[in-house]
């Protein structure tokens, strides 16, 4: 289905209540796998703040937040590859149960990092929960161990994601089908 945002045509491709079911059952799933255990998400900003809001409040377990900025530089639709962390954690993660929570694993390259860097926190253990994957442009293969949906190769935008800072607020997931 097409929609129009904002002068922008989109082809929705995650709607809201699609997105939501998901979301609720990757917080079922959590909350199993972590009961009595210390738990920490860990929200990559800016792209994770939708979906880890929705996440959190499915986690029927007591759990902190924690956030880390990271952006990659580059074109706009393209991951450089070269990652710079803008925020750090406010507290140590050590002995801590770390979910990252994250929107979109697409070459890899920037989860690689996250985990590269919290293995020297020495957090008790680190998993990685993703909304969307986007295989096919892997070029780092990192463990997944919740997966939202799995993609094709689209740039996509919507509940967080976005294109030049624009779309995070929209409750679905489309592809723009004017751009490239
Ligand atoms: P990676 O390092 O290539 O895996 O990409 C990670 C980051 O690139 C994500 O956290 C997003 O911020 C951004 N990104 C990758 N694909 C998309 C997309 O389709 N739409 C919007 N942002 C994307
Ligand atoms: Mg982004």
């Amino acid at each position: 289905m097409d929609v129009n945002i904002h002068g922008k045509s989109m082809e929705v491709l995650l709607s809201e209540e699609v997105i939501q079911a998901r979301v609720a059952e990757l917080g079922e799933q959590l909350t199993r796998d972590y009961e009595g255990k210390d738990l920490v998400l860990l929200v990559v900003l800016k792209g994770s703040i939708l979906f880890a809001a929705d996440l959190s409040r499915h986690i029927q377990l007591p759990l902190a937040l924690e956030f880390m900025g990271l952006s990659s530089y580059g074109e706009s639709t393209e991951s450089s590859g070269i990652v710079r962390m803008t925020l750090d954690l406010s507290k140590p993660v050590v002995g801590k149960n770390v979910v990252i929570v994250e929107d979109i694993v697409d070459t890899g390259l920037t989860m690689q990092y996250l985990l590269d860097n919290l293995a020297t926190r020495h957090p008790a253990s680190l998993k990685v929960c993703t909304l969307l994957h986007k295989p096919s442009r892997c070029r780092v293969e990192v463990p997944l161990d919740y997966v939202g949906f799995t993609i094709e190769d689209h740039f996509v935008v919507g509940y967080g994601l976005d294109y030049e800072q624009k779309y995070r607020n929209l409750g679905f997931i489309g592809r723009m089908t004017d751009e490239a």
